[in-house]
């Protein structure tokens, strides 16, 4: 078995002139949760974009269980295992949270995705096999009592909550999240806590893109520091937390403190 899930050499990623991304290399070990942080526009979720498939780099290569994914699409690795939920929430507003959940997983079921939006024909039969899982996947996220509620009246904290819910439903082995306690309260970010250490115990791989020290200090295994688009330290909690050119990368932006 290998023991770096994901591997990626020399990821670049230019925007015109910027350079989002910039020469990054990093092994992801299986079952690790691996965090990436820096401060604002260091190029944490351009990374977790690229590793994803939500961008394709300009240069280098991702290895995914040792295959090239590099020219994969996003929803072309949902089906190898890996899920992402987004900085800003990206949930079917309007639609219940059950049917939130149900629709995360139809890479599993060869039905039509527009069938979620206007149910129909096979939906319905999906609806009914899905729906033990989807509830099992919102009493995990605590939402269990929120089911038929629209996922547009929940609160923000709720939302972010019901994005990890969706994103499980697709059954991933590596898991990204970008910023996933942005908005959230201390108690909120508790049980996130909980919850991320309980998806490494189920033998998932986990990717944090997140500025809240106390939930990176507190979950990671390893840390991956970038600024300017680029590799600036990497080490296990207490190391980068203590590490002169992270404090002075943190103290030269606004606001972020480690
Ligand atoms: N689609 C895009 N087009 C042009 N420039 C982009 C694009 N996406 C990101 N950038 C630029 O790339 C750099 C890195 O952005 P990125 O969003 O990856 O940073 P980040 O570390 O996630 O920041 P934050 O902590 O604020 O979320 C920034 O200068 C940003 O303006
Ligand atoms: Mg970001």
């Amino acid at each position: 078995m290998l023991d770096n899930i994901l591997e990626v050499n020399n990821l670049c990623k230019y925007f015109g002139g910027v350079k989002a991304v910039e020469k990054i290399s990093l092994k992801v070990s299986k079952n690790s949760i691996q965090t990436i942080i820096g401060p604002n526009g260091a190029g944490k979720s351009t990374t977790l974009n690229l590793l994803s498939g939500t961008y394709f780099p300009t240069l280098g290569n991702i290895l995914y269980k040792g295959k090239d994914v590099t020219h994969l699409e996003l929803h072309e690795r949902v089906p190898l295992g890996m899920a992402r939920t987004f900085q800003k929430i990206r949930l079917f507003k309007q639609l219940s949270v059950l049917d939130n959940v149900i629709a995360g997983f139809h890479i599993h079921h060869k039905i039509p995705f527009w069938q979620y939006i206007l149910p129909a024909g096979a939906y319905k039969k999906n609806r009914l096999d899905c729906q033990d899982e989807a509830l099992s996947l919102l009493d995990f996220v605590g939402l269990a009592d929120k089911a038929e509620e629209r996922a547009g009246s929940l609160p923000y904290g709720s939302q972010r909550l019901l994005e990890i819910a969706r994103a499980l439903a697709t059954r991933p082995e590596v898991f990204m999240l970008d910023e996933p306690a942005a908005g959230l309260n201390d108690v909120e970010v508790q049980f996130l806590m909980s919850r991320l250490k309980n998806l490494q115990n189920k033998d998932m791989t986990i990717i944090l893109v997140e500025h809240n020290m106390k939930l990176v200090m507190n979950v990671a295994d390893e840390i991956f520091v970038m600024d300017h688009g680029e590799y600036l330290f990497d080490g296990k909690p207490a190391a980068v937390q203590s590490n002169p050119k992270v404090i002075a990368a943190y103290l030269g932006s606004s606001g972020t403190e480690i």
